[in-house]
């Protein structure tokens, strides 16, 4: 597919140039204005199908909020793992073959990953990867992207650390990766032992020339850093309890962080947050990660406005 052009399913940051993600910036500060006008209805007559193999707040009712502020209409299988007919046995190809006859585009998270791969191989309408596994999230990445632009005036020359649970989560290795469209970045990976960030997307890094270090003290990480993100243990995904149970309370970022950080920095997080912020923080204005979450909704509706076509001729 040209660079040149909009992918037509989201499934992978890979898919993106630094061209289109100025392009779908752009997009989602106009959808900004949009969002604060509703019945404008540029979507309306479309219709949005989110299927979720996995608990989910903000990824879910982001983009139903984005279809709904745009004037489209949503249909949604909330906990699909539990009530769709995959219980039965039936095939992610199947289970799309059929929702494309009632949706124009569909949202997917689901626990496997590459399932989202599998599902664009047979959509004839764009599919959204909301999350597969521990490999990708690619439009939290672009969202995370676009708080900083937002937040910081620019996504470039910038040092961000990434913090917390690096190898499984799909949030930070989507961010890790979409960062090589940026210039200057300098990323300081913070994970205890076990759950650093994995080789694939350290591979990644060095291909592209992103100078990365390795610092396991979030302190001296922080205070060198524009941007400090912090991540979750993905309980869900750990392969043992025992190994769960290692990693589990090895991190928190608490006013000790904060104070070292610089006066215009920011502190981020996809949510949810189990115990890794402490509340404390929130009240600094450095703490981004409830704005980030809005950030989603813009970009969320940029996404869905250029996939179903009324986006200004930017899909491919
Ligand atoms: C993240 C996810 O599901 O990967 N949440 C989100 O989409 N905002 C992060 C997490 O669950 O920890």
């Amino acid at each position: 597919m040209s660079k040149l052009r909009f992918p037509r399913h989201i499934l992978h940051v890979d898919q993106f140039d630094r061209s289109q993600v100025d392009r779908l910036f752009a997009h989602a500060r106009a959808m900004r204005s949009i969002a604060a006008m509703p019945g404008e209805g540029r979507l309306r007559g479309r219709i949005l199908a989110t299927l979720f193999f996995e608990p989910s707040t903000r990824t879910r009712l982001s983009f139903e909020s984005a279809m709904l502020r745009l004037g489209g209409q949503v249909i949604s299988a909330e906990s699909a793992d539990i009530t769709s007919s995959a219980v039965k046995g039936e095939t992610i190809e199947d289970t799309v073959r059929i929702v494309e006859s009632y949706a124009d585009a569909i949202v997917i998270r689901h626990p496997q990953g590459g399932i989202t791969d599998a599902a664009a191989a047979v959509a004839s309408v764009p599919i959204l990867n909301a999350g597969d596994g521990a490999r990708e999230h690619p439009t939290q990445a672009l969202l995370d992207l676009f708080t900083i632009s937002e937040e910081l005036d620019r996504i470039d020359n910038l040092t961000i650390t990434l913090a917390g649970d690096l190898r499984y989560g799909r949030a930070p290795r989507s961010l890790a990766m979409l960062l090589t469209q940026t210039d200057g970045c300098h990323i300081i990976l913070t994970a205890p032992q076990g759950i650093e960030m994995a080789e694939d997307v350290v591979a990644t890094l060095e291909a592209a020339g992103v100078q990365y270090e390795i610092e396991p003290d979030m302190v001296i990480a922080a205070a060198q850093s524009d941007v400090v993100y912090v991540t979750r243990v993905q309980k869900e995904r750990f392969p043992s309890e025992d190994a769960y149970q290692q990693a589990r309370g090895s991190y928190h970022f608490t006013d000790l962080h904060l104070a070292a950080m610089k006066p215009d920095s920011i502190v981020m997080h996809p949510l949810p947050r189990v115990d890794e912020i402490a509340a404390a923080v929130d009240a600094d204005p450095r703490a981004a990660y409830f704005r980030q979450a809005r950030y989603g909704v813009y970009i969320r509706m940029a996404l869905l406005d250029i996939l179903l076509g009324s986006g200004g001729g930017m899909v491919a």
